[in-house]
């Protein structure tokens, strides 16, 4: 046995096999319900959504329990602006010469180009960083483990958190971030992850008519009886 404290498992939310799989096919339509907007009023959102999505967030998974992320919420316009401004110079320069034409390709059907009004226009952004190490008491570096998968998930949480409330959000990855430190204050540790942006979508917001892939195109089984190279 570990001679660090464990305690009781939290009891399971439910037991019954019918009542898992209705609230499993709940989630599921709602999760199937959120989209990438684009289009964004700026009606204020109340900051206790906010806060409470990204204390959902801070509930993920983590390598070794790092907890290697961090998030920094900006509602200031002058910050905003000064986010926007940076993005779409690096976009403008991601779209005339960084992309290469496979690229461009792949986000053609999206129907994004360099203009991001949006990072001025919603009422929250939010930084993601993955914080690659941090320093212990006599400032020695402390590497973390698993920081981007860990980040990842905690952003899942995040964005699921925020579309359960009724939220929109974008994931947003201006290319590079590097920006996203000086502007956002954060220290060598920290390495920009995503720029999420977050407030009400307009009225007659569109999104581009995108399929998600069924079950059987990602998703394979193992069961009794199916050979394996380790067999
Ligand atoms: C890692 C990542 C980066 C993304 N970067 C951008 C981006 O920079 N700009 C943008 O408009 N959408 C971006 N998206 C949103 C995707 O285009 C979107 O998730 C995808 O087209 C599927 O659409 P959906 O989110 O509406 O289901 C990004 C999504 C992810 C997960």
């Amino acid at each position: 046995m570990s001679e660090h404290p464990h305690i009781p498992a939290p009891a399971p939310l439910v037991t019954d096999n019918e009542a898992a799989l209705a609230e499993g096919q709940r989630f599921f339509e709602k999760m199937h319900t959120r989209r990438t907007i684009r289009d964004f009023t700026s009606e204020p959102v109340d900051r206790r959504l906010i806060d409470i999505a990204l204390a959902t967030a801070g509930t993920a998974p983590s390598g070794a329990n790092q907890q290697p992320w961090h998030f920094v919420v900006i509602s200031d316009r002058k910050v905003k602006r000064a986010i926007r401004e940076a993005a779409e110079a690096e976009e403008r320069e991601f779209y005339n010469r960084r992309a290469s034409e496979a690229w461009l390709d792949a986000l053609a059907p999206i129907g994004t180009d360099a203009d991001k009004p949006f990072l001025e226009i919603a009422p929250y952004l939010i930084g993601v960083f993955v914080r690659k190490f941090h320093l212990d008491g006599s400032g020695e570096r402390v590497k973390h483990y698993y920081p981007t998968e860990s980040t990842g998930l905690a952003t899942g949480l995040l964005i699921s958190a925020l579309h359960q409330m009724g939220l929109a959000t974008l994931t947003h990855t201006p290319s590079p971030m590097g920006f996203m430190n000086d502007i956002m204050n954060r220290p060598a540790s920290d390495r920009a992850f995503v720029l999420l942006v977050v407030g009400k979508a307009v009225r007659d917001a569109k999104v581009p008519d995108l399929q998600r892939k069924p079950l059987a195109e990602f998703v394979s089984e193992i069961s009794a009886g199916t050979p394996t190279k380790s067999r």
